[in-house]
């Protein structure tokens, strides 16, 4: 490291702790509100308690003692004093601490409420290295399922139920929400509400795997008639593609390796092991948000899969590239 090395270090850490696009110090909506809260509480608690330490610290170090005439043996009044102090802030610190314990556990409580009586519930399965994403519905047919994109109705309370299908994954979206974990063969909750429309950033937050930075979500916050239209639209089964090209890409997607993992609607592709393609235009991004939903993306992921993200599950699939270019504008069109 160069001697500038150090001081870019430090510039690098203060600034990216000011980025407000994950920053759990941001709030967008009641549960991030609370724990950031919470937060500056405990951080204005701790300081107060460092500048008392710190200056006790300093005066200590600066007074000066009348010099004892038998520093070896100090007088009675010389052990009690000190006693006095100790005793006090040792119940200063253990009622601190309580009131601390307290603030956290109703904070807790708060938390979990957010969820109210009638929250939405939408099934959230972490797996190597993407989020399946399912709306169930009591009429199965108006069940939807997709991939690493996450529509909400802003203001309505949510209740997230996760699962996962492999490892432990932590579901994070900073401004949001607090974390919480996927457990494989255990069932989790997460209730939130989203205040204002928009569009806030997730991530796995918990060491997954090879591709554990690259597994990314969005949740997109619709107004309620918005986000009753995604829906809608999201359930339509596509209409057979009307280029001459994307439907000869259909072909290669139906007859080479795509089909073995992946689904979309009103096709024979209906396998569940990769991301659902039905509407997969219409997302954000591909490979969990690794890249842009642009034609080149789209042509680089598939072209070379582990050259975008090493581990991954997606194997690469033997293509022309006429072939490349073919599926590519069928999948284009599926939004
Ligand atoms: Cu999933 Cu880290």
């Amino acid at each position: 490291m160069t001697r500038r090395g150090p001081a870019l270090l430090i510039a690098t850490l203060l600034l990216t702790a000011c980025s407000s696009e994950t920053s759990a110090l941001s709030p967008q909506g009641p549960g991030a509100d609370i724990i950031a809260r919470l937060f500056w509480l405990f951080f204005a608690v701790a300081l107060g308690v460092w500048l008392l330490v710190c200056s006790g610290m300093i005066f200590a170090l600066l007074r000066r003692r009348p010099a004892e005439a038998h520093p070896l043996l100090p007088g009675e009044d010389a052990e009690a004093r000190p006693r006095i102090v100790i005793y006090g802030l040792t119940v200063v610190t253990g009622l601190i601490l309580m009131a601390l314990a307290t603030l956290s556990f109703f904070a807790g409580r708060s938390l979990a409420g957010l969820g109210g009586e009638d929250p939405m519930e939408i099934e959230i399965t972490g797996q190597q290295w993407w989020w399946k994403v399912r709306y169930p519905d009591a009429n199965p047919s108006r069940t939807l399922t997709t991939a690493n994109d996450i529509h909400v109705p802003a203001g309505r309370p949510i209740r997230l139920v996760l699962q996962s299908r492999d490892v432990i994954h932590s579901f994070w979206i900073p401004e949001i929400t607090g974390k919480r974990d996927l457990i494989p063969g255990q069932v989790n909750t997460l209730d939130f509400i989203v205040s204002a429309p928009g569009e806030y950033r997730g991530q796995c937050a918990e060491f997954c795997g090879f591709q554990h930075a690259h597994m990314r979500l969005v949740l997109i916050a619709d107004t309620p008639a918005d986000f009753a239209r995604w829906y809608a639209r999201q359930m339509e089964t596509p209409p057979p593609p009307i280029t001459q090209e994307a439907a000869a890409g259909q072909q290669v997607f139906l007859t080479k390796g795509c089909v073995m993992c992946h689904r979309v609607a009103g096709t024979p592709a209906q396998a569940q092991l990769g991301p659902d393609l039905t509407h997969v235009a219409s997302r954000k991004g591909i490979a969990a948000n690794t890249l842009p939903m642009t034609r080149g993306a789209l042509a680089a992921w598939i072209a070379d899969p582990q050259g975008v993200k090493p581990g991954t599950n997606m194997p690469r699939v033997d293509l022309s590239a006429d072939e490349l270019n073919r599926v590519v504008a069928y999948l284009e069109q599926l939004k």
